[in-house]
């Protein structure tokens, strides 16, 4: 059980009256990963792999465990590990990587954060790729049948969020792993709202890349993670080079200018795909923050986090005036409520929870346009309210937010 009073006294940003409700978009961090942080900058602050002197030599030390632990979360190896500086950097690093031709199609969802669309939408202009589109509805709910239906000789990549950062909802990856499997399809996933509340497994998923963000898992913001299938590590050639990608020393070129880039030795992995200094004391960080989640351990985690959805969901739909969006099971969504009040413009709602219940929401689109662009009708301002709940928040909290939804509900009769 989780004792989350005890808890909350690790965060140093909980304090007094305020709640926390957009984890979604960023969780708060624990102190012991700030501390690492001043650590690495006033004990060991130098570069990594570049020394063969103390410093370096413990910077690196450091660097390479927090990289292990990475690989170690998600059951992939240390070669299959990219660092990146989020999990927009790790998407578009497979955009810029993979080779695409005229014609080719990638298969992604009508939930995609703008993150998993925009650099697709890019090569749809530059290479003449085909962006398609599975829309599961108002509800989110993602159904196998219908989604199988659109995969086609010509799908060269799926695509899709492992959780909807707008509905909670969850996409069977496993299921998706396989149909893409048995069709010789890459696989991506964007599990930067799946990593934070669930154990990961990159094989049982059956993916080729996957990529998540350490800001929304107890980390620091500037780090990134790209899993990429040790076979692509191996065989395909990074959208990023320079520094330490290249293996210099058994390079027969005389001189760099005369080099032929494909009869290049590259790096061992997965320095093969680290192109100059990576960040560090963020990596390092990312390390003891994973340390912290996962003594609490997910299965906590989930039932704290399962609990307050329920609490939340119970309330919100007797509340007169609300509106729902995504599924009305509460154990169908995975930490996060999202709903409008009457025709209260969402931005409207997050304004008065903020500063007259010091209750921080989230409203808007919440960058998947899309969604809102399928499910709502022509000339509506798109977007709702969303909270999102994480392992500090707590039953109280909950209650504070229903009370104050209900009270905005009644402006709007
Ligand atoms: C599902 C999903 N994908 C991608 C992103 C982008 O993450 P980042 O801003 O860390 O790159 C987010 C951010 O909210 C997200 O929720």
């Amino acid at each position: 059980m989780l004792n989350v009073q005890k808890l909350r006294g690790d965060f140093p940003t909980i304090n007094g009256q305020n709640i926390y409700f957009d984890s979604v978009a960023s969780s708060l961090t624990p102190m012991v990963v700030v501390d690492s942080i001043i650590e690495y900058y006033t004990k060991y602050r130098a570069n990594v792999h570049r020394g063969n002197y103390d410093l370096s030599m413990q910077a690196s030390e450091k660097f390479e465990g927090a990289v292990m632990k990475i690989a170690k979360l998600i059951n992939a190896s240390l070669e299959e590990i990219v660092i990146t500086s989020n999990t927009t950097h790790a998407i578009n690093e497979v955009a810029l990587t993979l080779d695409f031709k005229e014609g080719d199609e990638i298969l992604l969802s009508s939930l995609e954060h703008s993150s998993n669309l925009i650099p697709w939408l890019r090569l749809q202009k530059k290479v003449g790729i085909k962006t398609k589109w599975y829309n599961p509805g108002k509800l989110g709910l993602f159904d196998l049948n219908e989604f199988e239906k659109m995969l086609t000789p010509k799908t060269k990549l799926v695509t899709l969020t492992f959780v909807s950062n707008v509905l909670g909802s969850v996409v069977p990856v496993e299921e998706v792993g396989k149909l893409c499997k048995a069709r010789g399809i890459l696989f991506l996933v964007d599990a930067a709202q799946a990593v934070p509340h669930f154990k990961i497994d990159v094989k049982k998923i059956g993916c080729d890349f996957l990529a998540f963000s350490s800001h929304k898992m107890l980390g620091p913001t500037g780090l990134g993670v790209l899993y990429i299938k040790k076979e692509h590590a191996e065989n395909m050639m990074p959208a990023f080079l320079g520094g330490g990608t290249i293996n210099t020393a058994e390079c027969h070129c005389l001189s760099l200018d005369s080099c032929d880039i494909d009869a290049c030795t590259f790096s061992e992995l997965p320095y093969k795909w680290l192109a100059g200094t990576p960040p560090i004391s963020e990596t390092i960080a990312t390390g003891v923050a994973i340390d912290y989640l996962t003594g609490i351990g997910y299965d906590n985690i989930h039932e704290h986090t399962a609990n307050l959805m329920s609490r939340a969901m119970k309330g919100l739909t007797s509340i007169k005036n609300v509106d729902i969006y995504g599924p009305l099971k509460a154990e169908q969504r995975n930490s996060i409520v999202s709903f409008n009040v009457g025709d209260l413009p969402p931005s409207e709602v997050g304004r008065i929870l903020n500063e007259e219940f010091q209750i921080s929401v989230r409203a808007g689109d919440h960058c998947a346009v899309n969604y809102f662009k399928d499910v709502q009708a022509e000339g509506t301002a798109p977007g709702n309210v969303r909270a999102s709940f994480y392992v500090y928040n707590t039953e109280e909290e909950v209650d504070r937010l229903l009370n104050a939804v209900e009270k905005i509900s009644k402006l709007t009769v």
